[in-house]
């Protein structure tokens, strides 16, 4: 459990509950095939599939953004919680690819939905881990009063790979998902979140580019000095997998059940294989864990809240089912959520 406390567990109070009132999630319409990336770059379908298991992932259009799609998905669990913008009390966006350097996607995005002037920031840099994190500090900010706040996962990340990179390039898609969380009501329950952070395994994954350690400049813009995204591909699939289940396995325990009780696991989708071993490592059969990487790759922040969507609209989950979230992300964090629907 070692540094896996919230504020309300080191104060040695109850977790507090929040609830999800809505569920939302977008995705672009142009798809683009393992054989597609094989017409760009030295691979192939079978090498994509057997490592990876994505055999297909959605490419933005030329006049989507990072906005664009954090609206779409937004205004859907906005809908489907039966709520406008105007009763939002605070805004999350977490996202490694944002609108702009600056100021964050959430500024535009409370804008763009016809929010009112409430709090709006993005939760940026935690890679894949963002939205379970910011689920996180979602049900931390309803316990200290606000009563509805939307949580947006968010990437366009074609935009930013290097497109001759064939090792990291094949394995990511763009997508939005969204949640609104609130005090009570709606179909589920966030009991509870575990997190953490491994910052000495950092440089296993990270985009160097635009910080202060290699800014982008006009120079490096014009000597193409840019720094990509920096990947140990196999030390980044062995801590998924260690971190994903000991997540799950923790924040499970917290809530006093065991992984026997958990209906459905949605883990981040980053790699058929890892999300494999997390359910193998766990006892967990497949029927148990929701799988849509072969046809999203790997959507980043979006991943889990857009999963958790899908399955909750092809009715995968019912009342009484205890579900958990699991992601792990660049920094190298990790989080867990148990809900309760
Ligand atoms: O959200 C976090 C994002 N990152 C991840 O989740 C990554 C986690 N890691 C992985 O998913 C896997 O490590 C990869 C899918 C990235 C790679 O699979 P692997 O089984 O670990 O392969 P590898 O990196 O050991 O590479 C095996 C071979 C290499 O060739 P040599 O050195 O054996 O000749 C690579 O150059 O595969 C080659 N390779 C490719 N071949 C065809 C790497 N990428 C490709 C490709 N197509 N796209």
């Amino acid at each position: 459990m070692d540094g896996m406390g919230t504020l309300a567990r080191l104060a040695g109070e109850e977790a507090p509950v929040s609830h999800i009132l809505g569920f939302g999630g977008y995705v672009p319409e142009r798809v683009m095939t393992n054989d597609d990336w094989a017409a760009l770059v030295d691979t192939s379908d079978e090498w994509i599939t057997a490592r990876t298991g994505i055999k297909e992932r959605r490419i933005a259009a030329d006049d989507e953004t990072t906005l664009t799609m954090s609206a779409n998905a937004a205004r859907l669990a906005l809908e489907d919680a039966g709520l406008g913008p105007q009763d939002l009390d605070e805004i999350i966006v977490a996202t490694d690819t944002p609108e702009v350097y600056t100021p964050d996607t959430a500024s535009f995005l409370q804008h763009d939905l016809g929010a009112r002037e409430v709090p709006a920031y993005d939760l940026g840099g935690s890679g894949c881990a963002g939205f379970v994190q910011a689920v996180d500090v979602a049900r931390a900010r309803i316990a200290m009063g606000a009563e509805r706040v939307l949580v947006v996962g968010v990437e366009l990340i074609s935009r930013l790979i290097n497109k001759t990179d064939r090792a990291t390039a094949v394995l990511f898609g763009d997508a939005a998902g969204a949640v609104v969380m609130g005090r009570s009501g709606g179909r589920a329950q966030v009991l509870d979140v575990v997190a953490g952070t491994d910052g000495s395994k950092a440089e296993i994954l990270t985009l160097l580019t635009g910080g202060s350690r290699h800014p982008f400049t006009m120079e490096a813009a014009r000597t193409g000095a840019h720094q990509d995204l920096v990947m140990d591909g196999r030390r980044v699939f062995k801590e998924a997998v260690h971190r994903m289940s000991a997540a799950v396995e923790d924040v499970v325990a917290r809530v006093g059940r065991t992984v026997d009780d958990i209906s459905l696991i949605v883990p981040h989708q980053a790699n058929k294989r890892i999300i494999d071993a997390v359910g193998a490592r766990l006892g967990v059969d497949d029927e148990r864990v929701y799988v849509n990487v072969d046809r999203y790759g790997n959507t980043g922040s979006a991943s889990v809240p857009l999963a958790l969507w899908e399955a909750v609209r092809r009715d995968r989950v019912s009342d009484g089912d205890l579900v958990v979230l699991t992601a792990f992300g660049a920094g190298f964090h990790w989080a867990a959520a148990a809900v309760q629907f």
